[in-house]
């Protein structure tokens, strides 16, 4: 059967992780997480102390980024420099600083070629916020998974709360607001729906309602 490229965007806390993860696992395919890697590079720049505005000194910092994503007991691990950084980028911090990072076009160019390689035997399920309009333009299917804020908010308090992360759901609101308002102006690939995408708002809908639908969608096009 074709090896398929499947394209999920969306904002933060759409639920596309979750989903893009067991869609991968049913098809066999690789999940690619496009968003952990723009957080190993602002870890990275957290680390080294380096301000978000010295755009020179980050892009560096993005180029020299070695990152590689692997699934191990049916979980994407991220490693940056040979290290597992799988939790350390699920701070606080380096969300409140990611989207000043992947607003950096070097930045952007960086992540860009890794993608395009990380999906070029097909067979992928890749997530972010500019997959089905930049990355993979010519993906066989692109889905747009959307939620209000409210739901997506809760959503991403609860993960971060059984993690053991202490949070406030008003404070976490806002920050995935804000971060939208960024990622949704920028000028380099903004996140926006790809005229071809299908949308898919998971408000109020289970998981695997949405798993589905993205595998009738996968049928469809085999
Ligand atoms: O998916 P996640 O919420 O972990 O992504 C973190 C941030 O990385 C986003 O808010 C966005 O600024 C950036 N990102 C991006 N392009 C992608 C994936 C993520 O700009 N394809």
């Amino acid at each position: 059967m074709r090896k398929l490229v499947i394209a999920i965007d969306g904002p933060a806390g759409a639920g596309k992780s979750t989903v893009a993860q067991i869609v991968a696992e049913r098809l066999e395919y690789t999940y690619i997480d496009t968003g952990a890697m723009y957080r190993a590079v602002t870890l990275f720049v957290l680390r080294k102390n380096i301000s978000v505005c010295d755009v020179e000194a980050v892009s560096r910092l993005a180029r020299e980024s070695e990152i590689t994503l692997a699934y191990e007991k049916g979980k994407t691990r991220v490693y940056l420099n040979g290290e597992d950084v799988s939790e350390a980028i699920r701070m606080p911090e380096v969300s409140r600083m990611v989207s000043h990072v992947a607003l950096i076009p070097a930045v952007r160019q960086a992540m860009l070629k890794l993608q395009r390689q990380m999906a070029a035997r097909g067979g992928v399920v890749m997530d972010g916020r500019d997959i089905g309009t930049q990355v993979l333009p010519n993906a066989d299917i692109k889905v747009f998974l959307t939620a209000s804020i409210e739901e997506r908010a809760k959503r991403r308090w609860q993960e971060l709360t059984s993690k053991g992360i202490a949070i406030d759901l008003e404070e976490l609101k806002e920050e995935i607001a804000c971060r939208d308002r960024m990622d949704c102006e920028r000028e380099t690939a903004p996140l926006i729906k790809a005229p071809d995408a299908v949308l898919i708002d998971t408000t109020g809908l289970s998981i695997e309602g949405v798993v589905q639908e993205i595998l009738k969608l996968c049928e469809e096009r085999r």
